[in-house]
C-alpha cells in the first residue's frame, strides 16, 4: 500500500494559504486516493526552531488537530499523530544530519529569508530544521507528500538524502514525490501581494485566518490591493493582487481563471470581490463551526492517541533498520 504524508506547523494560527495550498489538498486526495494510506501531523518541534510560549504552543498543538478534523479529515481513514510524541523523528534527523552536508543546509531558501528577518539568537534548529523535516517523510516510506510551493526546496532535499542514503548503505528509504495543487500551491499576501500569504507577517489585512472573525474576511477581501486598471485579468507580473485574488477565487470554487475571467468580463472589481468574500466566507463558515465543537470534544485526545499507535509501529521498526545499516549500537 502507498503511504502519503504532510504536516503544519503550530505556530500561530492557520490561515487560507495553508487551507488552499495544503489542508484541501490532504481532504480531496483522501478521497481520490483510495488505496493509499495517510499520515498527517502536527510538526510541533518544527515551531521550537523560534521562541514559543509554553501555553500557546500547547493551545496551537490541539488547534492545528482540531482545524485538521473541521476541515473534513476523517480519523477513519487518516492516522493523525503529533510529531514530538514520536521520538524516532528526532533520531531520524540525527542521522539524516549526519547524511547532509552543511552547504545544503545553508542553500535553503526559507533559512536564508528567516535569519536575514532575525539578526541575533538564531537557533541551530532553523538551520538544521530541514534535516527533521526530511526525517518526518523517510520515517514513513512516504511515496507521495502534498504540499505548497514553498516547501518545494525541502521535499528536493529529502529526495537528495534518501538517495545519498541509500547509494551509501543500501536500499533503505523510498524517494518521495512532492504534490503541488493545481492552483493555489503559493497564495499571496492580500495587501503585498508579490509575497506569500504568511500568519508571520504584521499586518492582519494581509492574511485570513481560517479562524478569523467572518465580517473581517469579508473586509479584508474589500480592501485587498488591486491596481487601476479596471479588469478582471490574470497576469501575475503587472497585475499581481487581481492575480491572487483570482487563484483564491478559482481554487475555493474548483473553477478555472479562463471560466472566471470570461465570467467576469465585465465587471467591477467591487462585484468581483464581493462574489469572492462570499465564497471564502462560506467556506469558512463550516469549518469554523466543526472546529468549535471539535477542540472541546474528548474525540480528538482519541484520535490523535489512534494516530500516535499506528505512527509509533512503523517509525520503531524504520529506525532500528537504520541503526543496524549504519552499524549503531548492537542491533544486528
Ligand atoms: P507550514 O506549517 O509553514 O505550512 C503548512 C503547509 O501550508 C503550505 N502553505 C501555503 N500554501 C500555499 N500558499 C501559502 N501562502 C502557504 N503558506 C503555507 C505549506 O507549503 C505547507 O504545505 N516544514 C513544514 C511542515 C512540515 C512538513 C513535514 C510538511 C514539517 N515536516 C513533512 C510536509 C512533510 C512547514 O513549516 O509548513
Amino acid at each position: 500500500m502507498k503511504r502519503l504524508l504532510s504536516g503544519i506547523k503550530p505556530t500561530g494560527q492557520l490561515t487560507l494559504g495553508n487551507y488552499i495550498g495544503a489542508l484541501r489538498q490532504f481532504v480531496k486526495l483522501q478521497d481520490e486516493l483510495p488505496d493509499t494510506e495517510f499520515f498527517i501531523f502536527i510538526a510541533d518541534l518544527h515551531a521550537i526552531t523560534t521562541p514559543q510560549d509554553k501555553g500557546q504552543l500547547r493551545h496551537n498543538i490541539k488547534s492545528v488537530a482540531a482545524v485538521y478534523m473541521a476541515c473534513g479529515l476523517d480519523p477513519g481513514r487518516v492516522n493523525l499523530f503529533i510529531q514530538s510524541e514520536i521520538p524516532e523523528h528526532v533520531m531520524l534527523s540525527y542521522v539524516m544530519e549526519s547524511t547532509a552536508y552543511i552547504g545544503e543546509m545553508e542553500r535553503m531558501t526559507q533559512y536564508k529569508d528567516k535569519k536575514g528577518r532575525q539578526t541575533e539568537g538564531i537557533r541551530t534548529s532553523l538551520m538544521t530544521y530541514p534535516a527533521l523535516m526530511a526525517a518526518d517523510i523517510l520515517l514513513y516510506d512516504a511515496d507521495i507528500v502534498p504540499i505548497g510551493d514553498d516547501q518545494k526546496q525541502h521535499v528536493e532535499l529529502t529526495r537528495n538524502l534518501a538517495i545519498r542514503f541509500n547509494n551509501a548503505h543500501g536500499q533503505t528509504f523510498v524517494v518521495p514525490e512532492p504534490f503541488f495543487p493545481k492552483t493555489g500551491a503559493r497564495i499571496k499576501s492580500l495587501t503585498e501581494p508579490d509575497k506569500k500569504m504568511d500568519k508571520s507577517h504584521d499586518n492582519p489585512k494581509s492574511y485570513i485566518l481560517l479562524l478569523d472573525d467572518l465580517n473581517a474576511v469579508k473586509n479584508k477581501i474589500k480592501s485587498a490591493v488591486t491596481d487601476s486598471e479596471g479588469t478582471i485579468r490574470y497576469d501575475v507580473k503587472h497585475k499581481p493582487g487581481i492575480s491572487n485574488l483570482l487563484t483564491i477565487y478559482a481554487s475555493l470554487a474548483d473553477l478555472s481563471i479562463k471560466d472566471l475571467e470570461k465570467r467576469y468580463a465585465e465587471s467591477s472589481y467591487a462585484t468581483f470581490k464581493a462574489d469572492l468574500a462570499e465564497i471564502v466566507v462560506d467556506t469558512l463558515r463550516p469549518i469554523q463551526e466543526r472546529y468549535h465543537e471539535l477542540i472541546k470534544h474528548p474525540l480528538l485526545d482519541q484520535v490523535l492517541d489512534e494516530g500516535a499507535k499506528r505512527a509509533k509501529e512503523i517509525a520503531r521498526i524504520k529506525m532500528l533498520k537504520v541503526y543496524k545499516r549504519l552499524g549503531l549500537g548492537r542491533v544486528k
